[in-house]
């Protein structure tokens, strides 16, 4: 396979991405497409197991080692369908004083070691981007788990993993007003 999943025992995880231009090159392209399929696949039980992956419901271009700023979330069975999209030069433009956490802990295809605790995220954001899967420029208004995942995965276009977001002296210490899921 072309592109490999890196860990984050590798350093280049913790670098900051570049810019992405637009209209994307062929390979750019490739890369974001891949990543959606990656992790659509990794969905499917028997695939997963087969492969031996992990299910996934994100990837962002640098877990592949690429420094590039985009990303892509896959969050099936929602109210309103699945949530897909394949972000490029995302930024977070508004976010809720109010905070998130996800009670059994974040988990991310590039940790393998477990790191127990609560990872404050905002509860709400709104991200402007440009989106490959639609074509058009966007802005996004999340809030709970999707909100999560936005912030997660663009996390990792500037080298922070959720373990980073961990109180390490209080961990599973909830904020003021934190909606805990
Ligand atoms: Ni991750």
């Amino acid at each position: 396979m072309k592109y490999n999943i890196i860990k984050d025992t590798n350093p280049r995880l913790r670098k900051v991405s570049e810019p992405v231009s637009l209209p994307l090159s062929k390979e750019d392209e490739e890369t974001i497409e891949f990543m959606l399929t990656y992790i659509i696949k990794s969905t499917d039980e028997q695939y997963a197991a087969k492969h031996n992956i992990r299910a996934g419901v994100g990837l962002a271009a640098p877990q592949l080692g690429i420094l590039k700023r985009m990303f892509i979330v896959y969050i099936p069975g929602q109210e309103n369908g699945d949530i897909i999209y394949q972000l490029v030069n995302p930024e977070i433009i508004e976010e809720s004083d109010k905070l998130i956490a996800i009670e059994a802990g974040e988990g991310c295809l590039s940790v393998d070691k477990p790191h127990p605790g609560l990872a404050h995220r905002h509860y709400s954001i709104k991200m402007k981007a440009y989106d490959y899967h639609t074509k058009e420029d966007v802005v996004i208004e999340a809030s709970g788990y999707e909100a999560i995942v936005l912030q997660h995965e663009f996390d990792h276009l500037n080298g922070v993993l959720f373990y980073d977001r961990i109180d390490p002296i209080n961990p599973d210490k909830k904020k003021d007003g934190e909606v805990l899921i």
